[in-house]
């Protein structure tokens, strides 16, 4: 199996692995939505299957619902977990504060809320996700469907006063059709190239009606995992100030990738 995996995805698989065992029996666990969630979903599955784990997990997305159910995963909304020990989720950036931009999958509304319900966020990511200044990936914003068009006009003017280098959006498309995320919203991508503040950025962003959250995560993420494509982890761990690195040894009899299929 091992041999199958390209290098991105062998990162993200060793991001997801290790991250994995931030998970202790009897956890709350926001599960997070994206390629590299997927492999965090499968990686506790399987520790639900032959470890006897036991989790409750909240899902970010009607997909990651899906998949945790498929591996075995107890499933259960975020009003009956009341609050969680620990989400794991992707990223489409970070930056060395540990500042995010997420929504590439189209999930951040539940991401979010999901996230700041946690007593600890672990981002999962290869190294290609970071960055020295957040913006290259265009920023997501969930946007009501009514009025979009003036609230994207609203957003644009509003640009020109702000730290970014772009000021151009595009609505996300889903072949002919706008996209629809599983809140009934639609999404911006606004193309900024750099976001010089991102923490007023985001707020300024979240005062706009229309807008129901952007794709900023501030302040929000406690740990990040990075997994490279050659099998080496770094754990950065922002509250603790460490940085550590291991390698997963995918040489091993029981070979890490045992029924883990994309
Ligand atoms: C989903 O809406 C996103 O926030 C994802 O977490 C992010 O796009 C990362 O996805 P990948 O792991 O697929 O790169």
């Amino acid at each position: 199996m091992t041999g199958e995996l390209s290098p991105i995805d062998k990162a993200k698989f060793v991001a997801a692995k290790k991250a994995a065992e931030y998970v202790e029996d009897g956890m709350r666990v926001g599960l997070g939505t994206g390629s590299t969630a997927a492999w965090l979903v499968r990686c506790l599955g399987e520790m639900v299957r032959d470890e006897g784990l036991r989790i409750k997990g909240v899902p970010t997305s009607t997909r990651t619902a899906e998949l945790a159910r498929e591996v075995g995963i107890e499933v259960i909304s975020l009003d009956s977990a009341k609050w969680l020990d620990l989400t794991i989720d992707g990223a489409d950036e970070f930056d060395g504060n540990m500042n995010l931009i997420k929504g590439g999958g189209g999930a951040l509304l539940q991401e979010k809320i999901v996230a700041t319900a946690s007593d600890q966020m672990v981002v999962i990511a290869d190294i290609g996700k970071e960055v020295e200044t957040l913006g290259a990936f265009p920023l997501p914003v969930e946007v009501i469907p009514f009025g979009w068009q003036t609230t994207q006009a609203l957003i644009e003017e509003t640009l020109v006063s702000m730290d970014v280098l772009g000021r151009t959006s595009t609505l996300r498309m889903n072949g002919q059709s706008p996209f629809v995320t599983d809140e009934g919203n639609h999404i911006l991508d606004l193309h900024l190239n750099r976001i010089g503040d991102a923490r007023q950025l985001s707020m300024v962003l979240n005062q706009m009606p229309g807008v129901v959250e952007n794709g900023l995560f501030v302040d929000i993420c406690d740990v990040v995992v990075i997994g490279y494509g050659d099998g080496r982890v770094e754990v950065r761990d922002i509250n603790a100030g460490t940085i550590e690195e291991s390698m997963l040894d995918f040489a091993e009899p029981d070979n890490l990738f045992t029924d883990l299929v994309d």
